[in-house]
């Protein structure tokens, strides 16, 4: 008599609690990650500015202790996720289970090191690499040798500079340089960002690059933004001048137009990323293995892969940065159950920018961001599935066409 409700209560509890829905079943996932939090990149920050830089304990370029914690977050969060969606053993996963590749720069290493480490604390995972320094799979450069290609990129990110409107932007950006006191300024004479000249660069073997104040600020945007995630107390982010929301948008039309213009195109990113689509097609296309693969790389393979496969524009709550440090673009083959036939649904996965200053762990009860993703050729329905069809035809065709 007294067994029956408890008896019904464990019953609903456990159903309560089973988040799955039967109907779906997750078969496989690949996750496209971007390096956890780094120092920033240029090595020409100080002719920027008169003012001084805050110091950072790591060199540039590299990935920060809190960039490890943050990191080691995600990893934490993705193996309780990704168990709860039944894809995990108990035990330590073999690589048939849980397959990492990463690129060989300090940052990816590490952040990929401090992903499993914290994913599978007590199992020995080996973080795949190239032997070679540069991996071609990750290295974002021009492939293309052919005359009329850098021609047609080079205009085509002429005309992209042309069509830019950053005046507000440079001049809020001039204001927290003091840019006309800078090295730059004084060496070069080149002292009013919104009028000086960019020079787009295109080079097979090389990144597409420019030259002049839009690449100037975006290596300075970056460093703000690394600043603010690292923690630097707000006196010594930008100097104390970013303090609204509409300040930071502001300065973020810089970087997002600096990677618009060198990333942003179809016929630069196609062939930038081919090689990594290549490589994650066939993960795809092959049904047994690994059932989980984590691509640790840079932004700029996640700005190639999107153009690419031709995703719909999308915004990202609680970031200014379009593709943030540790975000992972998560690729999920999915099963119908009743309707037999296998699925797709892409998230953009990633901690808000508050999430990243505050280093706020993240658990199931307290996740990451999830932003659903869609490519403009697989229509999805009210739960954002796509006919997996659809996206093998998406990767066919680009086989073919390059
Ligand atoms: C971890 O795995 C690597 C390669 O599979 C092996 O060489 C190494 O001995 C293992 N380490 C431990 C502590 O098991
Ligand atoms: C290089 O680009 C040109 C112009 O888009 C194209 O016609 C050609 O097929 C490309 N070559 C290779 C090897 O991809
Ligand atoms: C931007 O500023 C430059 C230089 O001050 C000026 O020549 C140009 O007309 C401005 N553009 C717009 C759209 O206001
Ligand atoms: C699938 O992966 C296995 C193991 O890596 C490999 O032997 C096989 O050739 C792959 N199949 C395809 C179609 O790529
Ligand atoms: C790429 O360009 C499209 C179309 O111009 C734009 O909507 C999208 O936001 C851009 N993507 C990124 C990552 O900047």
């Amino acid at each position: 008599m007294d067994i029956k409700p408890i008896l019904f209560c464990v019953l609903v509890c456990f159903c309560v609690v089973q988040p799955q829905d039967p109907r779906f079943t997750l078969k496989q996932v690949v996750i496209l990650s971007r390096h956890g939090l780094r120092t920033p990149l240029s090595k020409y920050l100080s002719e920027m500015t008169p003012k001084a830089w805050p110091s950072w304990k790591e060199k540039p370029g590299y990935l920060t202790a809190k960039g490890k914690v943050l990191e080691g977050y995600m990893g934490k969060f993705f193996s309780a996720w990704l168990s709860q969606k039944g894809l995990l053993p108990k035990t330590c996963p073999s690589e048939e289970n849980f397959y990492v590749y990463a690129n060989t720069k300090q940052r990816t290493l590490a952040s990929a090191l401090a992903f499993v480490g914290k994913a599978f604390p007590k199992c020995n995972i080996t973080i795949h690499h190239s032997n070679s320094d540069v991996d071609p799979i990750f290295n974002p450069v021009i492939h293309n040798s052919s005359a009329i290609f850098r021609e047609i990129v080079i205009e085509d990110m002429q005309e992209q500079l042309k069509a830019l409107s950053l005046n507000a932007s440079y001049k809020d950006l001039d204001m927290i340089l003091d840019f006309k006191n800078s090295e730059i300024c004084k060496n070069d004479h080149k002292c009013n960002l919104a009028t000086d000249k960019n020079k787009a660069y295109v080079m097979s073997g090389e990144k597409p690059n420019l030259n002049g104040p839009l690449k100037i600020a975006n290596s300075v945007v970056d460093a703000f933004v690394m600043q603010y995630y690292e923690g630097f107390p707000l006196n010594n982010v930008a100097w104390g001048h970013l303090e609204t929301q509409e300040e930071w948008q502001t300065l973020m039309c810089l970087s997002r137009s600096y990677h618009n213009i060198i990333f942003n195109t179809s016929l630069v990113a196609k062939d930038i990323a081919q090689p990594l689509i290549k490589f994650m097609t066939n993960i795809f296309l092959n049904d047994s293995v690994p059932k989980i693969s984590l691509l640790m790389g840079h932004d700029a393979n996640m700005y190639t892969v999107l153009n690419s496969l031709n995703f719909k524009p999308y915004m990202l709550e609680n970031q200014y940065e379009l593709s943030p440090v540790s975000g992972k673009i998560v690729f999920q083959k999915w099963y119908d159950n009743v309707k037999k036939v296998e699925l797709l649904r892409i998230h953009f996965v990633y901690q808000s920018y508050t999430q990243l200053r505050d280093c706020l762990e993240l658990s199931l009860e307290n996740p990451p961001q999830f932003r659903l993703l869609e490519l403009n050729e697989c229509t999805v329905d009210k739960n954002g599935f796509c006919l997996w069809s659809d996206f093998v035809e998406i990767l066919q065709r680009l086989e073919t066409d390059v």
